[in-house]
């Protein structure tokens, strides 16, 4: 939310805020600590227990949401719009905003939050330029602004729910290897995993893509420098047999200004039961963000490690609706 000096009321309302979740934007995984992450998990896992109970929660009754999503979206859009609903809240949903809304008609992006802050108590938005959701933030003036994913820069509600997959598994997000492969360069949820994974002591992370699409290195040193030790890798044979987590990624067409060079490295890296048996232990699991188009073979999801249709994507409402309810609800 950006500064707004002609209402009082919204200024000490916001002193009185003093968690790290009730009013806040969430704009990115840098702005959490450990302790964050375990309050939300904490009431992640009562969402998934109380949802395996058939119980309900009104804890947003008469709360509006708006989403605006100026990329596609399933699970992002889709998820957020149970949660909400699933937590008694409603929604104003604008998809494809540059088609439908006046955005058509020349409308700025800070305007049209202005627009859509006077009818709703938080805005989910999706864009595909990095650093606006923090522009829509500071445009708003009363609401929270929640980034569901910013062109290549991060996509912080996907980490929350990718770090709660891997922490329901491991019991721990300390001490762990994690594999990375596809497109580290533009691939958001990878830059806010690995944000989120620096907040733990003792993680090693392999990074396997190919060289043009290896992190800046303005953030391989960023990420080491927070005591990631970080490994890149070029080919599958250096996957080491420990790895905890093999987070596969897309790369990421939609960031292409030459599609005849996406066309080159689409399928550089691919899973299969193959690769599984060959370089993977029993106990590892397989995670992708998705939407998957090619690169883990489709038999591939009849193997209990590959979690992304067991239980990645119903993570995702779990949390969201902890994040919610913690960003809106009477929880704090
Ligand atoms: N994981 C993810 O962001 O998927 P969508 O693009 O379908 O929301």
């Amino acid at each position: 939310m950006g500064f707004f000096m002609g209402n009082l009321d919204t200024v000490q309302k916001a002193q009185k805020i003093n968690c790290n979740f009730k009013g806040k934007d969430i704009l990115s995984l840098d702005q959490f600590s450990p302790e964050d992450l375990e309050i939300l998990f904490s009431l992640t896992r009562k969402m998934k227990i109380m949802e395996s109970k058939g119980k309900t929660s009104d804890i947003l009754a008469k709360k509006m949401l708006t989403l605006i999503f100026y990329e596609p979206s399933s699970r992002t859009f889709g998820s957020f719009c149970a949660a909400i609903k699933k937590l008694g809240g409603q929604t104003v949903e604008i998809q494809n905003p540059t088609q439908v809304s006046s955005v058509a008609k020349g409308e700025t992006l800070e305007d049209t939050i202005r627009v859509f802050e006077a009818y709703s108590d938080a805005i989910i938005i999706r864009h595909p330029i990095a650093g606006t959701a923090k522009a829509a933030s500071d445009a708003a003036f009363f609401i929270p602004i929640i980034n569901a994913g910013d062109g290549t820069g991060e996509h912080p509600t996907q980490a929350l729910l990718d770090l709660f997959t891997i922490k329901e598994q491991f019991h721990a997000l300390k001490n762990l290897t994690v594999l990375f492969a596809g497109d580290m360069l533009n691939g958001r949820t990878v830059h806010s995993v690995l944000r989120g994974l620096s907040l733990f002591k003792g993680n090693s992370v392999y990074l396997l893509s190919p060289p043009s699409l290896r992190l800046t290195r303005a953030d391989f040193t960023m990420f080491s420098q927070r005591g990631l030790k970080l490994i890149e890798i070029n080919h599958e044979s250096q996957i080491p047999k420990e790895v905890h987590v093999w987070y596969w990624t897309r790369v990421q067409k939609e960031r292409f200004s030459d599609l005849k060079e996406y066309e080159k490295l689409k399928n550089t890296f691919t899973v299969t039961k193959k690769l599984l048996e060959k370089y993977a232990n029993k106990n590892m699991i397989l995670m992708h963000p998705l939407p998957r188009v090619g690169e883990i073979d489709r038999e591939v999801d009849k193997d209990p490690r590959a979690l992304y249709f067991r239980s990645e994507i119903r993570n995702g409402m779990y949390t969201r609706m902890a994040l919610l309810a913690l960003v809106l609800g009477k929880i704090s």
